[in-house]
């Protein structure tokens, strides 16, 4: 069995970090979303995997070289345009062959792996088999609709629908996938839409097995995550830092408390700050005069001082100095300065790229 991992896209609910960088790139307690589905599909036993790049396509080869540190084997797919997600399967043909394969989302999350699925697959040989979540709003998702306890239909983001079960980002399938895609038009959104495909799957009277990883909505912590947008990016880095072994790398003194599930990488300085966990300083950052609170992953060469930052993501070489008030739930870029000046007027100056989000109190 193969693995593809979609990382291309247009990443629109996210910018202006996708204007620059791959949504797929943006790390979960400070290590890019693309890695976990990379060891997922490792951890299933599945070594040889195509990766579907677009735009950012030089970035996540530079980022995932060529697999051998996960112990697999990776080949990149460019797809020429993000024509949705049964186009990025059509332009893989040649990779996966007559190969019964696991499609991964690049932005997807899974907590506890794929390791049962592709097991089910193996032992039940349906053509497909999709996983199904329910979730609070089956709006912003592709839905799947039942008709007596049968899969009767998907539907792409619905406005109206009696499910409230959303397809999550794995599916398996095998190469019957290819006639569907070569049968399907693109929609309204000029994507060729994986769930037309599927459908078309149903329709031909192929099986289709779907199975349900997460049973409530409600469920306190969620086994799967689209990180699609800023909210559920830091909900899944909550759920990832909830999981991290703790590991102090430097030696820490009397001025620094770190409770919790704490990592602080090698080369980190820390003087005069708390640190609650879980929350990660990556190398080379420094945290001085400060607050870090939980659920933060705070990226390499950044600096935090005289500020508190909590439930956030700093990215690479980000400073956040002089603060009044408590960061929270933000994502911040690469090299960002967020800081407090006493220069007159006294004023808020910004430099904001386009699409970017300030909520100020
Ligand atoms: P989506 O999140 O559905 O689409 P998107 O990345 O274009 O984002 P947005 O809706 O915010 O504009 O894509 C799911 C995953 O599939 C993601 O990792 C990107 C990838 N993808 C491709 O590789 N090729 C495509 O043509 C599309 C549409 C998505």
């Amino acid at each position: 069995m193969k693995g593809l991992i979609l990382s291309g896209g247009r990443g629109t609910r996210l910018r202006p970090l996708t204007y620059t960088s791959a949504k797929q790139l943006i790390p979960l307690a400070n290590r890019p979303i693309l890695f976990y589905a990379i060891d997922a599909l490792a951890a299933a036993g599945i070594d040889d995997i195509g990766i579907v790049t677009g735009d950012t396509g030089r970035e996540v080869e530079e980022a995932v070289g060529d697999g051998a540190r996960f112990g697999v084997s990776i080949t990149y797919i460019p797809q020429g345009a993000p024509l949705g997600l049964a186009h990025a399967v059509q332009v893989s043909r040649d990779f996966l062959g007559d190969s019964a394969f696991v499609m991964y989302l690049g932005d997807n999350l899974v907590r506890r792996g794929i390791v049962p699925i592709v097991e089910e697959f193996k032992r039940t040989c349906p053509d497909a088999l999709i996983l199904l979540a329910h979730v609070e709003d089956p709006r912003q998702f592709g839905v799947a609709e039942f008709d007596g306890g049968r899969l009767a239909r998907l539907v792409e983001k619905p406005s109206v629908t009696t499910s409230d079960l959303a397809l999550v980002g794995v599916y398996v399938f095998n190469s019957t996938v290819f006639d569907a895609i070569d049968a399907i038009d693109y929609s309204d959104r000029g994507e060729l839409e994986i769930t037309d495909a599927i459908q078309q799957i149903i329709d031909a009277g192929r099986i289709v097995e779907s199975h349900i990883i997460l049973e409530s909505h409600q469920a306190r912590v969620a086994t799967w995550k689209d990180t699609g947008r800023l909210e559920d990016l830091l909900e899944a880095n909550r759920l990832v830092l909830d999981e991290i072994e703790p590991l102090v790398e430097i030696s820490i003194g009397p001025d620094v408390r770190v409770e919790g599930k704490v990592v602080v990488s090698a080369g980190a300085r820390l003087h005069d700050c708390v640190v609650r966990g879980p929350a990660i300083i990556g190398a080379g950052t420094c945290i001085e005069s400060a607050f870090i609170g939980p659920y933060t992953s705070i990226s390499d060469c950044c600096t935090v001082r005289h500020a508190e930052v909590e439930n956030s993501i700093l990215l690479q070489g980000s400073v956040v100095e002089d603060i009044v008030g408590r960061i929270d739930s933000s994502l911040i870029g690469k090299e960002c300065l967020v800081r407090r000046t006493s220069k007159r007027p006294r004023a808020h100056k910004l430099l904001l790229g386009d699409h970017s989000r300030l909520e100020m109190s």
